[in-house]
């Protein structure tokens, strides 16, 4: 661990009066700048605010074992004496030299051995299977408590200040530590937090240490939750007169051509003395430039005393947030004392209206528009549950490339991160919270995901719950009722929905105001008959299963084919959902269960070693399974698109009927094999089309037509035996900021430069220059090779490997290699100030 100064450049979000980015709650996106002061330089008045990312320390605890846990509880004294024997490992003193330095986010389940059951035990009653046979829980003691530890840049420029430091999500029941003092902390694993910590500090230049003790014996859900520091922490340091955490509520109202923009802040005065102060708001449009003039409002402000000021600022001829054109704007809020700015927040926003119709379905800025959307957990491989921003940004990507336009965070709140990235790329959201539950617990849970996001535009709905046990009782709906008045409370723009897969005549269904179907979409016509009045969504619709790049079921292998045919009992093809939801105009849209694999609740194997599901119409790497191009071509149908599947390399079936399948958008599509027509076809509206072909090694080729023209094209070629590996990235010039990332994607091919598709050769990656490799996937679902180290098998042709910035400017190189092929590399640029 580095010492009291380990507050470095990099770690900069903002520093000082002219900082731009600030604040949780429609965060924009955080300028690092080069020459931030240290403490001790800074300005008093200034606000600072600091990524906790680098620099941790972590050990595993035990959740029975006092010993192991370094005295935690020893004596039941946790809480007895403030500051004293709390627990060894959060006393500042404590020498944690010999614990692994760690990079937030991090989730140290994904690190955790596999645990196999018994052969004995029925996989369905096998807790493990559900968070993918991960050996965490109440079984594993010693692989359930986590600490970590960290030093705080902070020193005696903070003193008379209020620090706190902002958690967007720890996994889970998380107790926050001060130099040895409770400082705070939440059982929620989902819900962001804030812990005060001014009180607890030493300002005379000494060391403070910060220490968290997170338990994830229990799991909140039922599916691979992770665990640790998985989501973004930051500190902020701000004057005693400031705007507090997700203090700013902006609110814009379309009038017209114009909109006026209700702006709700909260000013606390922490000190003694009264304050007397200035609320100065001004805005700033989509190309950065200050919108109308500034807005001022004086403040008399008590010692101790909190305020909640109104203002309304006009907004003339406003640019719309749209998914295509998602224009945001930012509202400055500044604290002004004898006319000097004491404290600046960034609050980001967009201007639009929604609404959930009964008839026409959703509508933004007054035009009816299907919501294209995919329901996720946060999940990928190499990393589980701790997702960099970047990779957030990549999983958005690539799932728009298909056609997306919404996201359901299930089944919890979304991260901060994502929400920012939603936001700047026009992907609507339906954020959910976790626990359908009236309890004090639950209601804080609720408060806690609405106030630190209710600025963001992508956010169109509050989700209450999804199929919860009552949903369809009396009971059901109280709860429900109970969540979803809160939901208004605090935020009166937004509509709320409830995911449900029985019981919605009656229930929880008249607590919300657009009812989620979970699956069984033919029966929505039906229910829309006796409810004419309801709004309706596909909360979550489809879901096929398939391996990537598999094409013949093999139980015993635990693979399955990824044509568009297999599904669970409860479930539906691609195509049949999409199609009901297409030619229903009442039908709001559908959330495809689910855009990505996730670890856990394997389905449709559910024993191991299936450790992820298949639902995804991307696998746990983002790699895209073939119904992704259903989607694509359906969802995105202005873009012509043909695809072809299965791949051609079907040595020992030659003269077999292969089925050949296409997905496209074009009018008509013909089949070649080897040059030779198989014959033209017309491509059903929202269908694909099927071939049967006779096995011959060579070329296959799909070409799409339109009005007699090519306009796609698509084929499979036999490939040869593996002889190169090739490496690509979407992005090669890179943030040198310590948290940027590329996701690179390694592919091993024929000599002539075919991928080879049953190629499943060990792979061994090296890295040189200022990255670090943070983990490596395959997307094979019954993989039980280590997320995090060096090698793994290619699956099915493809590998990916994910590196990050190691925090300094330069050029570094991924280097892949495999026993008798040759190898490949790539080279990554870092950059300040990207
Ligand atoms: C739903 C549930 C999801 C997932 C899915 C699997 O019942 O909401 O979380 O379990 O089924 O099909």
């Amino acid at each position: 661990m580095t010492g009291p100064t380990s507050f470095n450049r990099r770690d900069a979000i903002t520093t000082g009066l002219a900082g731009t980015a600030l604040l949780a709650g429609g965060i924009a996106a955080p300028a690092v700048q080069a020459s931030s002061p240290l403490p001790g330089d800074a300005d008093a008045s200034a606000r600072r605010a600091v990524w906790l990312d680098a620099d941790w320390r972590f050990h595993l605890g035990h959740a029975s074992d006092q010993g192991r846990d370094f005295d935690f509880g020893r004596n039941q004294r946790t809480y007895a004496k403030p500051g004293r024997d709390t627990a060894r490992a959060a006393m500042p003193e404590f020498d944690d030299r010999h614990w692994r330095a760690v990079q937030v986010p991090h989730d140290w389940a994904v690190e955790l051995p596999f645990a196999e059951p018994a052969a004995a035990i029925a996989p369905d009653d096998y807790a493990p299977a559900a968070h993918g046979f991960k050996a965490i829980g109440r079984d594993w003691p010693e692989h359930s408590v986590g600490w970590y530890r960290r030093h705080l840049p902070v020193g005696p420029a903070d003193r008379g200040r209020s620090v706190w430091i902002e958690f967007d999500g720890v996994f889970r029941d998380s107790i926050v530590f001060v130099n040895g003092y409770v400082a705070g902390g939440s059982e929620s694993g989902y819900a962001p937090f804030r812990v005060d910590i001014g009180e607890f500090l030493d300002f005379d230049g000494g060391s403070n240490v910060l220490a968290v003790r997170v338990d994830a014996s229990l799991g909140e859900g039922w599916f691979y939750e992770g665990a640790g520091i998985y989501r973004n922490v930051r500190l902020v340091s701000a004057a005693p007169c400031h705007i507090p955490q997700w203090g700013v509520c902006v609110r814009p109202r379309v009038t017209g051509g114009d909109a006026v923009v209700d702006v709700l802040t909260t000013v606390a005065n922490a000190q003694e003395a009264d304050a007397s102060l200035t609320l100065r708001h001004g805005i700033v449009g989509p190309d950065g430039t200050p919108v109308g003039a500034p807005v001022e409002q004086p403040l008399a402000l008590s010692g101790h005393a909190t305020r909640e000021v109104a203002a309304q600022i006009a907004l003339a001829a406003p640019r719309l947030w749209h998914p295509d054109t998602p224009f945001l704007y930012r509202l400055r809020s500044a604290v002004l004392r004898d006319g000097a700015v004491v404290d600046e927040v960034e609050t980001s926003f967009g201007v639009r209206t929604v609404h959930f119709d009964a008839t026409t379905g959703f509508s933004i800025n007054g035009k009816p528009l299907k919501l294209l959307g995919v329901c996720n957990h946060q999940d990928h491989a190499g990393v589980g549950s701790a997702i960099p921003d970047a990779l957030h940004a990549w999983r958005v990507a690539r799932s728009k490339e298909m056609g997306v336009n919404a996201w359901r965070s299930a089944h919890n709140p979304p991260s901060q991160a994502l929400l920012d990235i939603c936001d700047r790329e026009g992907v609507m959201m339906i954020a959910e919270t976790r626990r359908n539950s009236a309890s004090s617990e639950a209601m804080a849970e609720l408060d806690r995901m609405i106030l630190s996001s209710r600025n963001h535009p992508s956010i169109i709905l509050w989700s209450v719950g999804n199929e919860e046990p009552h949903q369809g009782t009396a009971r059901g709906y109280r709860i429900s009722r109970a969540l979803a008045a809160r939901c208004k409370q605090l935020d009166p723009t937004r509509q709320t929905t409830q995911a449900m897969d029985s019981g919605w005549d009656g229930g929880a269904a008249d607590a919300v105001d657009v009812v989620g179907f979970n699956y069984r979409i033919d029966k929505i016509a039906d229910w829309h008959r006796r409810h004419p009045d309801k709004p309706v969504i596909g909360s979550e619709t489809g879901s096929t299963v398939a391996t990537r790049g598999a094409y013949r079921n093999d139980p015993a292998g635990k693979i399955v084919r990824a044509y568009d045919t297999e599904h669970p009992w409860w479930a539906s093809t691609a195509e049949a959902w999409w199609t009901i939801v297409d030619n229903s105009p009442y039908i709001a849209g559908g959330f495809i269960w689910t855009g990505f694999d996730y670890r856990g609740e394997p389905t449709p194997f559910t024993d191991f070693p299936a450790v992820s599901s298949y639902f995804g119409v991307m696998d746990l790497c983002g790699f895209p399974k073939d119904n992704y191009y259903y989607y694509r071509a359906w969802w995105r149908p202005e873009q012509p698109l043909v695809h072809l599947l299965p791949h051609w390399n079907w040595a020992g079936s030659e003269g077999e009927p292969i089925d050949v399948w296409v997905h496209g958008n074009c009018p008509e599509v013909e089949l070649r094999l080897n040059g030779k027509s198989l014959g033209r076809k017309a491509m059903p509206r929202n269908g694909h089309l099927e071939w049967q072909v006779p096995y011959a090694p060579g070329r296959i080729e799909a070409v799409g037509i339109a009005q007699g023209r090519v306009v796609a094209r698509d084929q499979r070629v036999t490939a040869a035996a593996p002889a190169r590996l090739r490496l690509s990235t979407e992005r090669r010039r890179l943030a040198a900021d310590g948290r940027d990332v590329a996701m690179i994607r390694a592919e091993v091919t024929d000599r002539a430069g075919n991928l080879v598709p049953t190629a499943d050769l060990p792979l061994n990656f090296t890295v040189s220059g200022p990255v670090r490799l943070i983990g490596v996937g395959n997307g094979n679902p019954t993989s039980l090779e280590p997320d995090k180290g060096h090698a793994r098998r290619a699956f099915n042709g493809l590998a990916q490997a994910i590196v990050q910035s190691a925090g300094q400017p330069g050029l570094a190189r991924l280097h892949v290699t495999a026993e008798g092929v040759a190898p490949a590399s790539i080279d990554l640029n870092f950059h300040q100030g990207i």
